[in-house]
């Protein structure tokens, strides 16, 4: 499909120090895009916004700290002069079972998405180019053994972003709502991890990442191989999947 392009692009990705984040900066900057950036580490960012360069705007703030993640938004989107894509990259995980790193999980994965998936409710009605896209997991599709928290709050970010495209069919609205769920990439998330297999590099991952969202896809795994392995966990009974 043909996307069409208005002449700047003004982004903002809230999660963009490291990894997926910072790489799809560099993309969308490549492109000529505007950029507006959040994070909560000062150092990482402005390292960023020095590679990439005039018309990158930064703001340092935790998006487990709601207000804070909210005013972010409003700032930049002030700053960029308007913004017409949104991407949700942020997120952590813990291989532990104290109810504070699972809260804080919960707070980064889906508190902070949510902020992000009404901001754009708000601000994008009129803008039928706009996009919004959150990175969820291919740790959605099932239940995670090793982080329960971790696959339930991916779980939670594809349930509400299909709700989002079905609000905005019903409602006529055009700007587009992606979901995207990659497998394992070469991250600092994924880096001494056990059991990794299929781990894609991350600049081959990013741009299947970022043509994904410029083409409005609604659901798209990453690397596509993923794709077949999302069918598997989906259909293996639950005892097998136990086992595996
Ligand atoms: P990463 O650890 O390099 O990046 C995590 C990003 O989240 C960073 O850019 C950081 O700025 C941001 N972040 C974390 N806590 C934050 C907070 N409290 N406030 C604001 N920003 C915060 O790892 P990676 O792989 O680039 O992760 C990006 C996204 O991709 C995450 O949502 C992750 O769950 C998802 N993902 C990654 C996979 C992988 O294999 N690397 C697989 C499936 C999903």
């Amino acid at each position: 499909m043909q996307s069409s392009q208005p002449s700047t692009r003004r982004v903002i990705i809230v999660g963009a120090s490291s990894g997926i984040g910072a790489e799809l900066a560099r993309l969308y900057a490549r492109d000529g895009a505007r950029l507006g950036l959040i994070a909560r580490r000062q150092d990482c960012l402005e390292a960023l916004c020095a590679e990439l360069g005039p018309g990158t705007e930064m703001v340092v703030a935790d998006a487990a700290n709601l207000e804070s993640l909210s005013a972010a938004l409003d700032l930049l989107d002030a700053r960029l002069g308007g913004a017409d894509t949104l991407i949700y990259n942020a997120g952590i995980n813990y291989m532990s079972r104290e109810w504070k790193k699972e809260t804080e999980v919960l707070a980064v994965n889906n508190g902070g998405f949510v902020v992000a998936a009404t901001w754009v409710h708000a601000h994008f009605r009129d803008k039928p180019q706009a996009r919004f896209a959150g990175i969820s997991s291919i740790a959605a599709i099932r239940g995670s053994g090793p982080s329960p928290i971790y696959g339930a709050t991916k779980a939670f970010m594809c349930n509400y972003l299909e709700g989002m495209r079905k609000n905005l069919f019903r409602s006529g609205q055009r700007w587009s709502v992606s979901d995207i769920r990659p497998g394992f990439i070469d991250t600092d998330m994924t880096r001494g991890q056990k059991g990794m297999f299929w781990v894609a590099a991350l600049d081959k991952a990013t741009r299947q990442i970022y043509r994904a969202i410029e083409d409005r896809k609604r659901v798209t795994y990453v690397t596509r191989r993923w794709r077949l392995i999302a069918w598997v966990m989906r259909v293996i009974p639950e005892k097998i999947y136990y086992r595996v």
